[in-house]
């Protein structure tokens, strides 16, 4: 069994570390965290491996997997380098969403095969995440030999792996966040409007989830473009440039957004062909910024 050390065993660290013991695809052998407490615990949690203090410490192994913040993972990256754990065998991934896996450049100086591994989940406690993991998509990207490795692991533990291109990594993470996080701000923008009207938050919540909820499931059964309704579907300029009126005398912030997914809206009416192609392009010139 191919051996592997793990620099940053936190929530995600742990949860990797412990499947990859539980599922017998690598031997978890050093752990390096800050702490050597933290280590410990990591390895009691993973149930094999050794916790260690330094990269001195550390023995050579076929993997390395960095899962400490992003922001460390360049730092450690040359450390193992320094130290002489990356060879022409070994395979180095980190775990960030948003860096590419072109940020190992200096383990693949020293020969090494690398990539990066972006589970599309939420790791809040290591322990459910253990239990949850089967099921969740993960992207890769990187070297080939390091990207069939990972991808033979991550399906042996139940994941659904898929590809995404490491030029473009960065915007594939600002689409996790789009719709991961930028549905609770825009479902915040909403409220904003009813209570605006005079609708109690709490009440405009309850209305809401229908007209929220009904879109969203036909979006995953029908796509964007038939999931579309409303005054842009429907190619209606007047009731377009009243609410853009409307809410530019109120509130610009929400103007803008109602502007920009507005034109977005429009290319969507558009690919649906049922709105009158001269109405849509008076409603662009509504949506546009400069208006
Ligand atoms: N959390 C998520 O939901 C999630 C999902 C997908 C991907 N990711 C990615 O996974 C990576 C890890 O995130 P996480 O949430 O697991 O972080 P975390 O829970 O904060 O764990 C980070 C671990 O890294 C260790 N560490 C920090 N700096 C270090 C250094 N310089 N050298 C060695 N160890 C160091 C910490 O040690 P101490 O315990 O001693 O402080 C800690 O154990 C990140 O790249 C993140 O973007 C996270």
């Amino acid at each position: 069994m191919k051996t592997i050390n793990v620099v940053g065993c936190g929530k995600v660290g742990k949860t990797l570390s412990r499947l990859w013991a539980v599922h017998n695809v690598f031997e978890v052998q050093t752990v390096l965290n800050r702490s050597l407490q933290s280590g410990l615990e990591a390895v009691a949690f993973v149930g094999s491996g050794r916790a260690v203090e330094s990269y001195a410490q550390m023995e050579p192994a076929d993997v390395v997997m960095i899962s400490t913040p992003d922001e460390s993972i360049e730092a450690c990256c040359l450390e193992l380098c320094r130290e002489g754990l990356v060879g022409r065998r070994t395979v180095v991934f980190h775990c960030s969403g948003s860096l590419p896996s072109g940020l190992l450049e200096p383990a693949k100086k020293q020969g090494a095969s690398i990539a990066s591994l972006h589970p599309v989940k939420s790791f809040a406690d290591p322990a459910g995440s253990v239990e949850t993991f089967a099921g969740t998509y993960c992207a890769v990207e990187g070297d080939h030999q390091a990207c069939q490795l990972i991808d033979h692991v991550l399906k042996r533990c139940g994941a659904k792996v898929f590809c995404v291109e490491p030029e473009f990594k960065t915007v594939y993470h600002a689409a996790t966040v789009i719709v991961c996080n930028y549905l609770a701000a825009l479902m915040e923008v909403g409220l904003r409007c009813f209570e605006k009207a005079g609708v109690p938050r709490a009440a405009a919540t309850i209305i809401m989830e229908p007209i929220v909820t009904g879109p969203v499931e036909n979006v995953f059964k029908l796509g964007p473009v038939a999931a579309l309704t409303g005054p842009i579907a429907r190619g209606e300029q007047s009731v377009v440039q009243t609410q853009c009126t409307a809410l530019g005398r109120w509130d610009k912030q929400i103007e803008q957004v109602y502007k920009a997914l507005g034109r977005v809206a429009v290319e969507l009416s558009a690919a649906q062909g049922n709105a009158d192609s001269d109405a849509l392009a008076a409603i662009e010139r509504c949506l546009d910024d400069a208006n």
